[in-house]
């Protein structure tokens, strides 16, 4: 079995500008998340220049500025193209490029990732984003785990890039329950993966995933995951507007039929 070297594209503080101005030191958090990779201190490194240019008179130097949030969209995007260009160069194992949601063109990117040469795209990265307390007026850093509902942005940009791209596919946000494991499957991905749940539960929970999409391939009758991964993806060449609109409309007829909250 080949090995995935993923590279974490993460960068919350540095291309969000999270929590610049706030007034606090919650910055230990590198600015920019590159996690496992050997391109990690040269990256660092970079982004440690860069955001020395921005100026707070009254504060230590922070690792992210508003530079950062200036930042231009098409600099962001090659940066995120450069940088598995440069691991592709340095090893020789796949390398996977875990994705922000936040594109302006999430198609666009994949494509442009796919013919840079990545051998997977991971969907999507969650970011931790801070919270703010207004008793005590501070900002408050957190992890808050993911829910099942979650997963649906993810799965339909996997059902979407599903046959547009060579790369593999792996989907990673909201797989709670098996439910959710056989969702991913059946939108196209090729990997599922799973981090909340099993914080939430604890690491035997993976087993539980695994027993529930068995038994219900079993019921199916199913004998393979191939046979079900995909069967759900938006097909090549279909009109993905009329898709879109259709799916609309009928959420909308759903709606109709449908009691919000208390009656
Ligand atoms: C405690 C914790 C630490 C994480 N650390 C990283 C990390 O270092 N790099 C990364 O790309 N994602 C990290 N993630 C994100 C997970 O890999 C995953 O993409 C995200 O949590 C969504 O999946 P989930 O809904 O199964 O939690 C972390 C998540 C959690 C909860």
């Amino acid at each position: 079995m080949s090995t995935i070297v993923p590279i974490f594209l993460a960068a919350p503080r540095l291309d969000q500008g999270g929590s610049v101005g706030l007034g606090h030191d919650h910055m230990s958090m590198p600015p920019l998340t590159v996690h496992t990779c050997p391109v990690m201190s040269e990256e660092t490194s970079a982004a440690r220049k860069y955001t020395t240019r921005a100026t707070f008179s009254d504060r230590p130097a922070r690792p992210a500025g508003i530079c950062a949030v200036i930042r231009r969209g098409r600099d962001v995007e090659q940066r995120h193209l450069d940088i598995p260009s440069r691991v592709k160069d340095t090893v020789t194992v796949p390398v996977a490029v875990k994705l922000s949601p936040y594109f302006s063109s999430t198609a666009e990117i994949a494509s442009r990732l796919d013919e840079a040469g990545a051998d997977g795209l991971v969907l999507f990265n969650r970011f931790l984003q801070p919270d703010i307390d207004p008793e005590t007026l501070t900002e408050v850093p957190t992890v808050t785990l993911s829910t099942a509902d979650e997963s649906r942005l993810p799965r339909t940009w996997i059902a979407l890039l599903r046959g547009r791209v060579r790369a593999s596919l792996a989907a990673t946000t909201g797989v709670e329950s098996a439910t959710d494991l056989i969702k991913y499957l059946l939108a196209g991905a090729d990997v599922v993966m799973s981090a909340s749940a099993l914080l939430r539960h604890d690491p035997e929970h993976a087993g539980v995933l695994l027993d529930g999409l068995c038994e219900w391939m079993g019921r199916k009758g199913f004998t393979s995951v191939d046979d079900v991964r995909g069967m759900l993806t938006v097909p090549s060449g279909a009109d993905e507007t009329a898709r879109q609109r259709a799916d609309y409309v009928s959420a909308l007829r759903q709606a109709n039929t449908t009691t919000y909250g208390p009656s």
